[in-house]
């Protein structure tokens, strides 16, 4: 087999991020657009950009709990900064959260993967309750052979425990898994822990200013199957 690029040729298994990578966090304010209000996106961004700070906000504070918590306390903050005050809205946006659209490309993309096979797998700041929900009402169950949850080790991304997460539970070694992440600081994370790692750059952002630096950039997953040499 060619690979497209020479450094992802002993890959043995490909890993994925789950919120934003392969699930639309958008989407659970996209489904909710007239209840919200004109300041929809507004929210969406604000109740993700504190999710993230609130988990690496605890990984420092050695105070975690799960991502159901985190994503909860982050959505009660962007209403409120928002002052949005609308009865079951936060229950829905809640709700909503367990059954978050897949990007378009993505069922085509883990079919190929596991035609070729690779092992698949997540790896998630997500708590198990929260992906599984999400694996399950995108269809994506029959592709994905391991669900991996920052839960079993108690810290969250970009600890290098959560991806030698991945390395123990695969039984393959950092250098053979490829991890695609659209956050561009838990793919510099991965790459810093020694994966190789395919940056889902889907909004055209810089890269990040940190250690580690992903093997190969792509604007969405379409790609993947191309730079592992499958077509
Ligand atoms: C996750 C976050 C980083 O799924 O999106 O781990």
């Amino acid at each position: 087999m060619t690979t497209a690029d020479d450094r992802l040729a002993q890959v043995r298994a490909c890993v994925f991020d789950a919120y934003g990578t392969l699930f639309d966090v958008h989407s659970a304010v996209g489904a909710y657009k007239e209840e919200v209000g004109a300041r929809h996106a507004e929210l969406s961004a604000i109740w993700r950009i504190k999710q993230l700070e609130y988990t690496w906000l605890r990984s420092l504070m050695k105070s975690h709990t799960d991502f159901w918590q985190v994503t909860e306390q982050a959505l009660d903050y962007a209403l409120q900064a928002l002052a949005i005050d609308n009865g079951d809205l936060k229950h829905k946006l809640m709700q909503a959260y367990l059954q978050l659209e897949a990007f378009p490309e993505v069922i085509d993309i883990l079919s190929t993967l596991k035609k070729a096979g690779y092992k698949t797998a997540i790896l998630t700041n997500g708590s198990p309750m929260m992906i599984e929900s999400a694996v399950k009402s995108a269809g994506l169950d029959e592709f994905i052979d391991y669900q991996l949850s920052v839960e079993a080790v108690g810290i969250f991304k970009p600890n290098a425990r959560v991806y030698q997460l991945a390395v123990d539970k695969l039984d393959i070694p950092a250098d053979q898994i490829c991890f695609q992440s659209s956050n561009a600081w838990d793919a510099a994370g991965a790459a810093h822990f020694g994966m190789k790692v395919v940056w889902v750059n889907r909004y055209t952002q810089p890269a990040e200013n940190l250690p580690g630096t992903p093997t190969a950039e792509l604007n969405d997953l379409s790609g993947l199957p191309a730079l592992l040499g499958l077509h």
